[in-house]
C-alpha cells in the first residue's frame, strides 16, 4: 500500500486486491490507517468478479477501468512509418521542462482523474523520465513547441507504453498514433518480445488504434474507490454503569 499517486492531498491510498476476505480487509484497513489515509483506491482485475462484488459491499465505487493488451512483435504487422515528425528525450534533453508543463494539463484530463495533482518538477522527472531509456520518449514538436510525448518503460525484453500526453490543443491530428508507431519500430529495433499497454475504457479512439495495430486484449484492470470511516484516535466508547 502506498499513497495514491496524484491523490495525496484527497486523503486516499493505494492498493492491490487479488482475493478479499474479512482477514484481508482487516489488515487493508489497518496499513491505510497507519499511513494516514482516509480512503482507498483499490485495484483489482476483471479476473476476479467476487473482489468486486466484495468492494460493492462495502460502498466503493468503480472510478476507473483499464484494457490490458499485448503487442507479440514477433508476429505484429511492421506498423506504417510515424506520420508526425518526432524528436526522442536522448536528442532533446532540454525540453524536459516542456515536457512537465504538457503533463500538468494531460494527467487530470485522464478519464476518472480530474482532481489529479502532479508533484513537483523534479519529482515527477524522478518516477516518469529518469528511470526509462530517452531513445524510447519520442516528442511532437512544431515550430519549436511541444506538442506532446509519450515514454516507453522497459523491463529486459518486454517493454510497457507508459504516459502519452498532448497538449489540449494538439488533440485529434494523430499525434498519439505517430507517437505509438515509433515506440513499436523502437521496441523492434532493441530486441523487444512484447508490448503492453493500459487504455481507459473512455479513450475509444485509443482502443481502435491499438486493435488496428495488432494489440490483443487481456484482461481489465478496475479501479475502486471509497472512503474508510475510521474512528477518530483517542475515541473512548462510554459504557453503561
Ligand atoms: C489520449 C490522447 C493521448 C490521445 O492523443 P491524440 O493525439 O488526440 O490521439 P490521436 O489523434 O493520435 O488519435 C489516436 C488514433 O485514434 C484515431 N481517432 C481519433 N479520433 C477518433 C475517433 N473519434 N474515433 C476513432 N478513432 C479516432 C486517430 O486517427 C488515431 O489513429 P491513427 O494514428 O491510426 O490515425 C490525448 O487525448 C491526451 O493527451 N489526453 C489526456 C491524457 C490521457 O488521457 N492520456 C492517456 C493516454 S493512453
Amino acid at each position: 500500500m502506498r499513497p495514491a499517486q496524484g491523490f495525496e492531498h484527497l486523503g486516499l491510498a493505494e492498493v492491490w486486491l487479488r482475493s478479499a476476505d474479512e482477514a484481508a480487509w482487516a489488515e487493508v484497513r489497518a496499513r491505510a490507517e497507519r499511513l494516514g489515509a482516509t480512503g482507498l483506491e483499490v485495484w483489482t482485475t476483471d479476473e476476479t468478479p467476487e473482489v468486486a462484488a466484495f468492494l460493492r459491499a462495502r460502498g466503493f465505487g468503480l472510478v476507473r477501468s483499464y484494457a490490458i493488451s499485448e503487442l507479440d512483435l514477433a508476429s505484429a504487422p511492421d506498423p506504417a512509418p510515424s506520420s508526425f515528425p518526432l524528436t526522442t528525450l536522448a536528442e532533446r534533453p532540454d525540453l524536459a521542462l516542456a515536457l512537465y508543463e504538457v503533463a500538468l494539463v494531460a494527467y487530470p484530463d485522464q478519464p476518472g482523474r480530474s482532481e489529479s495533482q502532479l508533484s513537483t518538477f523534479e519529482i515527477w522527472r524522478g518516477w516518469s523520465l529518469a528511470p526509462h531509456p530517452p531513445g524510447a520518449c519520442f516528442i511532437a514538436l512544431e515550430n519549436g513547441a511541444v506538442l506532446g510525448y509519450g515514454y516507453l518503460t522497459v523491463d529486459g525484453d518486454a517493454a510497457t507504453h507508459g504516459f502519452t500526453a498532448l497538449a489540449r490543443g494538439a488533440r485529434g491530428r494523430g499525434i498519439a498514433g505517430a507517437i505509438k508507431r515509433a515506440q513499436i519500430a523502437w521496441a523492434r529495433q532493441h530486441g523487444i518480445r512484447t508490448l503492453r499497454a493500459a487504455n481507459e475504457l473512455r479513450l475509444t479512439q485509443m482502443l481502435s488504434l491499438n486493435e488496428r495495430l495488432g494489440y490483443r486484449v487481456l484482461y481489465t484492470e478496475l479501479v475502486f474507490r471509497g472512503r474508510l470511516e475510521i474512528p477518530p484516535t483517542g475515541f473512548e466508547p462510554v459504557l453503561p454503569a
